[in-house]
């Protein structure tokens, strides 16, 4: 049930929501979090270490007070500021839990383009043009600039890790496939932790663009690199696929209208081998479109970027379905990534 208040305060709330954003990216920008770790400290400290003013920090501090981010001990007169476990874990930099490449690649990017929402909505096309005076941020903005490509990837890789890869391995069990593919593997997160939590029955291809694939090397690690691990440069438009029985799509199909959503979709079930299985990763909207309100919002940001919509759950199982994909299974988790589960009949 969407939200029906006649309370204005929730304009107000939402007016200013701006400014809870801003906040937390600026405080990632000045790797605050970094400073409020392990014991408090003093907003002086805070100030001389981060080189801001002290009157500018110490207001940002309580802000993230307020915002749950920071715990304030002591009084007015003497007081130390220090991370929540949430900020702890999710915003310093070195947690091994860390969105801080997300909340900056957020503030970096999608902050400026969606500010041309109005835009967005009269034209109903993406605004990286309008934005940031060049085409389209995959193929004009990152390939050409290897800081911001890595900047992205590094996001893609910390929400990986953190929402999409306890969807994929907490809620199925794909021990009976032995082929993978991570197809539009970004950062190959996905791919690595079923090479991993697999790597007796199964063999993991993970395929993205040349610069995607060079990126997610990255992020690999090379002192247990996993042997059942393989990389493929192409494009999944154009090119063939990798024959296997199980195909992972996370936040892929959101990125492609529904032509070519269904065009990639009928390529991996001609591709795939029968009894096989497609796992998607998307955002869904509820089926009557009224909520979620994260899954909506991000279907605004997917149109000012990229042009395109989050889909419902009833939407999603539609295109399977269309491409002859059987056994719709829809799996919400209430956070970035839900889960649709579909298999290729053993029988045509
Ligand atoms: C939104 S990202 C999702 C990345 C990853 N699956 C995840 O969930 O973190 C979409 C990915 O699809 C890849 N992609 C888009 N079009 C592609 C194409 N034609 N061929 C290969 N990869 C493509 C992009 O390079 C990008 O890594």
């Amino acid at each position: 049930m969407a939200n029906q208040s006649n309370d204005p305060v929730q304009i107000l709330s939402h007016i200013h929501s701006y400014a809870v954003t801003q906040s937390l990216v600026a405080a990632c920008h000045l790797r605050l979090f970094d400073q409020l770790e392990n014991e408090g400290v003093t907003a002086k400290q805070v100030a001389d270490a981060v080189h801001s003013d002290f009157d500018g920090v110490r207001g940002l501090l309580n802000a993230l007070v307020s915002m749950g981010y920071v715990q304030k001990m002591g009084d007015n007169t003497s007081t130390l500021y220090k991370n929540t476990p949430l900020a702890s874990n999710f915003l310093v930099t070195t947690s091994a839990q860390s969105l801080y490449p997300y909340v900056m690649i957020q503030g970096q990017v999608s902050y400026p383009v969606q500010s041309n929402y109005k835009y967005a909505v009269q034209e109903g096309r993406p605004q990286v043009q309008r934005t940031f005076n060049q085409g389209t941020y995959f193929s004009d903005i990152i390939t050409k600039d290897s800081k911001k490509a890595m900047g992205f990837f590094a996001s893609m890789h910390s929400i990986a890790r953190v929402f999409h890869c306890p969807v994929v391995l907490d809620n199925f069990n794909f021990s009976q496939y032995r082929e993978a593919c991570d197809l539009g593997s970004g950062s190959g997160t996905i791919g690595l932790a079923l090479s991993q939590t697999y790597k007796d029955s199964m063999t993991v291809t993970i395929y993205d663009s040349p610069m995607a694939i060079e990126a997610s090397m990255k992020f690999m690690p090379e002192s247990s690199f996993p042997g059942n691990l393989t990389f493929t440069k192409g494009d999944m438009m154009r090119d063939s696929l990798p024959y296997c029985n199980l195909y992972v799509l996370s936040h892929v199909i959101n990125m492609l209208s529904d032509e070519r959503a269904a065009f990639l979709l009928k390529k991996v079930f001609a591709t795939m081998v029968p009894g096989g299985a497609i796992l998607l990763l998307e955002t869904l909207l509820n089926d009557d479109m009224r909520g979620p309100q994260l899954a909506h919002m991000l279907s605004m940001g997917l149109l000012a970027f990229n042009g395109t919509r989050q889909r419902s759950g009833e939407e999603v199982q539609k295109l399977l379905e269309g491409q002859g994909f059987r056994e719709v299974q829809v799996t919400r988790t209430g956070t970035l990534s839900d889960a649709i589960l579909a298999t290729k009949p053993l029988m045509p």
